[in-house]
């Protein structure tokens, strides 16, 4: 869906490749992907893959205190009962994420949503209103993720957006966290944004089928995915990029 949704808005498609071909990220001739540069430098590509997650997974984070009852914001986990936190829910949250004032509803894809553009207090992807949130500056160290988010660096200086999930613990929460979090997290992320890149970046593709109807059959336990075939037209970049 990461792939798709870039695939399918030619504008997004020109900057994402540009951010693959302006440090040869990607390179077509070769079909190589230079890993690194891509996990650190790519914060729309990085916006992007967390907004795909935010908007089509959906997944149940069970929790059990096996000990003693556990109080939290009024409620009550008695001891050796069962809880289960669903993450759309907790995604779809509008009292929390930014839609800049509602041109972005939480339930449409926003590539932009997760880019903090500094000097921006409207920007990122929490509500400017949300007293709780502290804003990440410049070089924000990823409290989710230890290491390797694309646009950590963010350089405030030069006014360039950068992408961070701090702050949002608790709120974009794909692959669960804690203790329990998600160990195939780190592999997983290599693989949608390796593949991602490889695609956009050393291939053409035209969407052809106009418009997604999402298939919701599965959804709750999982991902979302198209209910009918996309149909697309593929074909080698040129040794030349095309910005
Ligand atoms: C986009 C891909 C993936 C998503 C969205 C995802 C999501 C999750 C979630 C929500 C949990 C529950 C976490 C919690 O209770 O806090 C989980 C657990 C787990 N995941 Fe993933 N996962 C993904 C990929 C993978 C991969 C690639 C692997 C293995 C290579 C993996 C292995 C596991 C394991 C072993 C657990 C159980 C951890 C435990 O109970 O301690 N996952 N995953």
């Amino acid at each position: 869906m990461t792939t798709l949704h870039i695939l399918r808005n030619p504008s997004l498609t020109t900057r994402i490749l540009h951010t693959l071909h302006s440090d040869t990220t990607v390179d077509p001739t070769t079909l190589s992907v230079n890993l690194p540069a891509l996990l650190n430098h790519k914060p729309l590509l990085s916006s992007v893959y967390a907004e795909t997650l935010r908007l089509h997974l959906q997944a149940y984070v069970t929790r059990a205190s096996p000990h003693r009852d556990v109080h939290l914001a009024g409620w009550t986990l008695p001891k050796g009962k069962v809880c289960m936190v669903n993450t759309h829910a907790s995604h779809m949250d509008e009292t929390f994420w930014n839609t800049r004032g509602g041109q972005h509803p939480v339930k449409e894809f926003w590539a932009e949503r997760f880019l903090i553009w500094p000097g921006d207090a409207g920007s990122g992807p929490v509500r400017e209103d949300m007293v709780d949130y502290k804003r990440p500056t410049t070089g924000v160290v990823d409290t989710v993720e230890s290491e390797g988010w694309a646009g950590k660096m963010g350089r405030e200086g030069k006014g360039e957006p950068f992408f961070s999930v701090q702050g949002l613990e608790g709120a974009w929460i794909p692959y669960g966290g804690g203790y329990a979090a998600c160990p195939g997290r780190q592999f997983a992320k290599r693989v949608v944004l390796y593949t991602t890149a490889l695609l956009v970046g050393a291939f053409e593709v035209e969407v052809l089928t106009p418009g997604l109807v999402m298939d919701d059959e599965c959804f709750g336990l999982g991902t979302q995915k198209p209910k009918h075939e996309v149909k697309f037209r593929i074909r080698r970049r040129g040794a030349v990029p095309v910005l």
